[in-house]
């Protein structure tokens, strides 16, 4: 049943105005804040031109007229005996105000859910598009920071959300694998690399030789000059670099995957910078072909102050050598050809902004279909800063990102201690690595923001905990009521009290959450809903008796727990977190 449709058919009749449709008027209509302004509001100010009239004086016609003409009684079906649908309209300040019988929300949303059960919430608007989600993308050699860790989390998060809408979805992990600093590394390696076991932390140490050569380069010009010499035998595919490259490689990538392991989080390709590195000749080709291709300094570059952007692009260094831009644009040719994407979106901090900006402009001098170069989309976020203290101050301003984790689980385990649950560990794995994750999704993402463990791990706060143990309340009640979903005998009219329906209309708009964070790339907006959830189940079990003698009662109120947990256990789902059995 669509409310909004039933409403904007009493509010057509009553206007009787061919200057305005109906389905303008049901896109006017707004769900009020306030509980007291009724279920939906109608401006009336949307009229005041057509109707040349005040519009606290158009709402006042309009009820008028659609109370006399008994319109609301009109729409009234016969499944609850005779009561109608709107059960008052009130005109207040310019508004037409609609309060919906509570019975039939109640109806309404219970049928809603019962249309789909434990998939509730699945969609299919995105059927036969293909979504391309590029995350992570950490850099070879280098640690997996703070700033990784936010848009592993936010990608997964929006990989999962377009994929429940029925996209089809493909997760690319763009690793940093390529560039001078390999070489220069190779060059550290080869000077003291006897002095380092890389079986243990590799990364530490490989960053480390990074920092001395680094240093070296400085002082000493040839040691430069020898580390280019490297990167061209690199690029040339020179045995020993190339193996010590691999070998590099591997060991980052053996870090990675613990981390994407205990986030649970999986790629379809890791197509990073160096397997584009034989593809970006094509992309100069097409630039200069296009004419787009100027020399500045030696090195040849893309204007774009034309369209608006004052720094240009540039696409070849002095010495020959290709950047980190040539490298996206050539993954632009490939990921279009490859996968014949509808969008492909980048989920990156906003420090690149405008790197995104600029390529995004240059691929439209690529020959490309229009379609691939509207369907790129840069997914920015805030600045992630860890507080002042002990987990900042490891090795300059970053702690490992594995280190936190292990952090949230152990410190989690010892919460657990206290509790009686059977399987310690891997609740608290899901505890600790669920609070990270939440704590990563529930502000907007542009947000800066400082990630506290302490309070990632709040169980009475706005968190991952407090969700999952809500959800798990809702499985210990539905348990101990021995409770059978495919019991649908429910009297809906023990679901009409305030807290009741203040949960079910929650739930009814689970679907239009969902879409709205995939619209917007958003996943706080589902991380927020979450939250509203929780607590508004946590109200409903304060306030109402559900396990009692009153066989009728205990049957509707543990079904509007059972539709709590099925729109919890897939709310966090969508967010990447998972639930456990008991905490
Ligand atoms: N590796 C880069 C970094 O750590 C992020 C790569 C982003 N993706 C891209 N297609 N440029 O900063």
């Amino acid at each position: 049943m669509d409310f909004k449709e039933i409403i904007s058919e009493i509010i057509f009749q009553a206007l009787n105005n061919t200057e305005i449709s109906k389905e303008e008027i049901k896109n006017y209509i707004e769900i009020p804040k306030e509980e007291e302004k009724g279920d939906y509001a109608f401006p009336c100010f949307r009229l005041a031109k057509i109707l040349k009239q005040a519009p606290n004086m158009i709402a006042d016609n309009l009820k008028e007229k659609i109370v006399n003409s008994n319109n609301a009684n009109a729409t009234s079906n016969e499944i609850n005996g005779n009561q109608s649908i709107i059960e008052k309209v009130e005109s207040i300040s310019g508004y037409l105000n609609f309060f919906v019988s509570k019975a039939k929300i109640v109806e309404n949303a219970i049928d809603k859910f019962n249309k789909q059960k434990e998939d509730y919430g699945k969609l299919d608007l995105g059927e036969g598009k293909t979504i391309l989600v590029e995350y992570s993308s950490p850099n070879i050699a280098k640690p997996f920071h703070i700033g990784h860790l936010k848009t592993t989390i936010i990608g997964n998060s929006l990989k999962n959300i377009y994929k429940n809408c029925g996209f089809k979805t493909i997760s690319l992990n763009h690793l940093g694998d390529y560039g001078t600093q390999f070489a220069k590394l190779i060059e550290g390696y080869k000077r003291w690399g006897k002095e380092y076991d890389l079986s243990e932390n590799p990364i530490d140490k490989l960053s480390e030789i990074y920092k001395r050569i680094n240093e070296l380069c400085e002082e000493d010009e040839k040691v430069l000059e020898e580390c280019r010499e490297t990167f061209k035998k690199l690029e040339e595919g020179d045995e020993y670099c190339v193996n010590l490259w691999n070998e590099f490689k591997d060991l980052s990538m053996k870090e990675f995957e613990r981390i994407y392991d205990l986030l649970n989080v999986k790629f379809d390709s890791y197509n990073g910078e160096s397997f584009y590195s034989d593809k970006m000749q094509e992309v100069i080709d097409i630039l200069n072909k296009n004419g787009k291709l100027t020399d500045s300094q030696g090195a040849k570059v893309v204007d774009l102050e034309d369209v608006g952007i004052k720094a240009p692009c540039i696409i070849q260094k002095a010495n020959g050598s290709s950047i980190y831009a040539t490298r996206d644009l050539a993954a632009i040719l490939y990921r279009a050809r490859t996968y014949d994407f509808d969008k492909c979106i980048y989920v990156v901090g906003e420090e690149q902004n405008l790197h995104f900006k600029q390529i995004f402009a240059v691929a439209k001098y690529l020959d490309l279909d229009e379609k691939y170069t509207n369907g790129l989309i840069h997914v920015s976020y805030g600045m992630i800063m860890l507080p002042e203290g002990k987990m900042s101050t490891r090795k300059g301003n970053f702690v490992k990102v594995e280190d936190l984790l292990d952090e949230a689980i152990s410190k989690s385990k010892e919460i657990m201690q206290e509790k009686n649950v059977e399987d310690k560990e891997k609740v608290a794995k899901q505890v600790g690595i669920g609070a990270v994750i939440f704590e990563d999704l529930k502000e907007s993402r542009i947000k800066n923001q400082v990630f506290d463990l302490a309070e990632a791990l709040n169980f009475n706060g706005e968190t991952g905990p407090y969700i999952q143990y809500m959800t798990v309340r809702t499985k210990s009640v539905l348990e101990k009521a021995e409770f059978n979903p495919n019991d649908v005998n429910i009297n809906v009219n023990i679901l009409t009290d305030d807290d009741s329906i203040r949960l079910i209309k929650l739930i009814e708009k689970f679907d239009k959450i969902i879409i709205n964070s995939m619209e917007k790339n958003e996943p706080s907006i589902l991380a927020r809903y979450s939250i509203d959830v929780a607590s508004a189940y946590s109200s409903f079990y304060n306030e109402n008796k559900i396990i009692s003698d009153d066989k009728e009662s205990q049957n509707a109120r543990c079904y509007l727990t059972y539709m709590t947990k099925v729109t919890l256990i897939n709310a966090l789902k969508l967010l990447g977190i998972e639930v456990p059995d008991k905490m």
